[in-house]
C-alpha cells in the first residue's frame, strides 16, 4: 500500500513533469510563431499548450485543497490569470490578428516560470512538510 509520503513524493514528481510538458508546449507554440507556421498549426499549438493548462492547473489545485492549503486562493488566481492571457492569444489568432502572439510569449514564458519558481514551490514545499 502507497504509504502518504510516497504519493507526496510522486505528487511532486508528477507536477514537476507537467511543468517541463507546459513549458515545452509554449516553446513548440513560440517555435511555430518564429518559424512562421501556417495559421492551422499555429491553432494546434495555441489549443494544445491551453488543453494542457487546464488540465495541469485543476491538479494542482485539487492537491491544493486536499492539503487544506493555506495560499490557495492566490495561487489559483495566478492560474486563472494564465489562462485568460493565453485564451486572449487564441482568440486573436483566431481573429486574424496572429501578429499579437509573436508580443505576448515572452510575457507568458515569464509568468510562467515565475508562477513555478515561486508558487508553485511554495505549494511543493508545503505538500513535503505537510504530510
Ligand atoms: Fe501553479
Amino acid at each position: 500500500m502507497t504509504s502518504i509520503a510516497q504519493f507526496n513524493a510522486q505528487a511532486n514528481k508528477v507536477t514537476e513533469r507537467e511543468h517541463a510538458e507546459q513549458l515545452g508546449l509554449l516553446q513548440a507554440l513560440s517555435d511555430a510563431v518564429e518559424c512562421g507556421a501556417d495559421a492551422p498549426e499555429v491553432g494546434r499549438q495555441l489549443d494544445a499548450l491551453i488543453a494542457y493548462s487546464e488540465a495541469h492547473f485543476v491538479s494542482e489545485e485539487l492537491l491544493m485543497r486536499m492539503k487544506s492549503y493555506d495560499d490557495y486562493e492566490e495561487h489559483q488566481e495566478d492560474h486563472a490569470q494564465m489562462l485568460i492571457q493565453m485564451r486572449a492569444m487564441a482568440a486573436d489568432h483566431a481573429a486574424g490578428r496572429s501578429a499579437l502572439i509573436h508580443g505576448k510569449l515572452q510575457g507568458m514564458f515569464d509568468f510562467i516560470c515565475r508562477h513555478i519558481a515561486t508558487r508553485d514551490k511554495r505549494l511543493a514545499d508545503y505538500v513535503r512538510t505537510n504530510q
